[in-house]
């Protein structure tokens, strides 16, 4: 099923006593249930502004969103709102827990805007999710007590909490260290096999754009598909050879 699907998409800002800026030019992407999709591009070619048209906080400029076959257009303010709480989880560098609240109050936040079960159970729920990312010893606990690692996770549970159908990842490993950054990475995967999520990871970081199954480059605001890290290894040493043969 497809979840999401962007056409032509741009995103235009037009900055005070400046030209307009185009950040993004173009883009069409489709992401489908289950999965595993790759945003790699340097800084400034637009890969948060992207994230934010996927996770439906902005709209595009022109183009086509479609949100589980749906134009996003026609979603109201309200509509859209309800959407992102419900279907899409976010996982930012910065984990922007709650300081005064302990790691059980910051995962139970989103299901106070739950319904149903997920409302009235968010107590149970929160502490099973921080049990899932290794932290049921760790309820109580305040996020300043806790390592960043620790605290990464906190925030994992609670984008993750009501089992969103999309997972967006920002730069989710930015503000840790390789080992810990991938065991973070291994967790939402792990996570995401379980609910059947779809998962978009924005890096800079080679490793964690390797576990996924679809990688995408972005540069200067445009998507283009890249074939996996080992094919393009090869047709680079392809290309290498034929410029080393001997011309006659
Ligand atoms: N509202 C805005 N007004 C003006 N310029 C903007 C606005 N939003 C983004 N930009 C510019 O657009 C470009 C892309 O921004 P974006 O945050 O998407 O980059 P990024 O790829 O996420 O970079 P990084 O890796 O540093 O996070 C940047 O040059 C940024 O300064
Ligand atoms: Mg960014």
């Amino acid at each position: 099923m497809t979840l999401l699907h962007l056409e032509a998409v741009t995103r235009t800002v037009l900055p005070p006593d400046q030209p307009a800026l185009t950040i993004l030019n173009g883009v069409d992407l489709t992401v489908v249930e289950n999965d595993r999709i790759s945003v790699v591009g340097r800084s400034g070619s637009g890969k948060s502004t992207l994230l934010n048209i996927l996770g439906l906080l902005d709209l595009p400029t022109s183009g086509i969103v479609e949100f589980a076959g749906r134009p996003v257009k026609d979603y109201s303010s309200r509509e859209r709102d309800r959407v992102r709480g419900r279907e899409i989880g976010f996982v930012f560098q910065q984990f922007n827990l709650l300081p005064g609240r302990t790691a059980l109050e910051n995962v139970m936040m989103p299901l106070y805007y739950a319904e149903g079960r997920q409302f009235w159970r968010r107590r149970a729920l929160a502490a099973e999710m921080l049990e899932e990312v290794g932290l049921g010893h760790r309820l109580e606990s305040l996020p300043d007590r806790l390592s960043g690692g620790e605290q990464q996770r906190v925030a994992i549970a609670r984008s993750l909490v009501r089992g969103p159908r999309l997972i967006l990842a920002d730069e989710p490993t930015g503000a840790l260290d390789l080992d810990t950054g991938q065991s973070v990475m291994e967790l939402i995967d792990a996570v995401a096999a379980r609910t059947k999520a779809a998962l978009v990871v924005i890096t800079h970081d080679p490793a964690i754009a390797a576990r996924s199954r679809d990688h995408y480059r972005l540069e200067a605001g445009v998507l283009t598909r890249a074939t996996d890290a080992s094919a393009s290894a090869a047709s680079e040493s392809r290309r290498l050879l034929a410029a080393a043969e001997p011309t006659s």
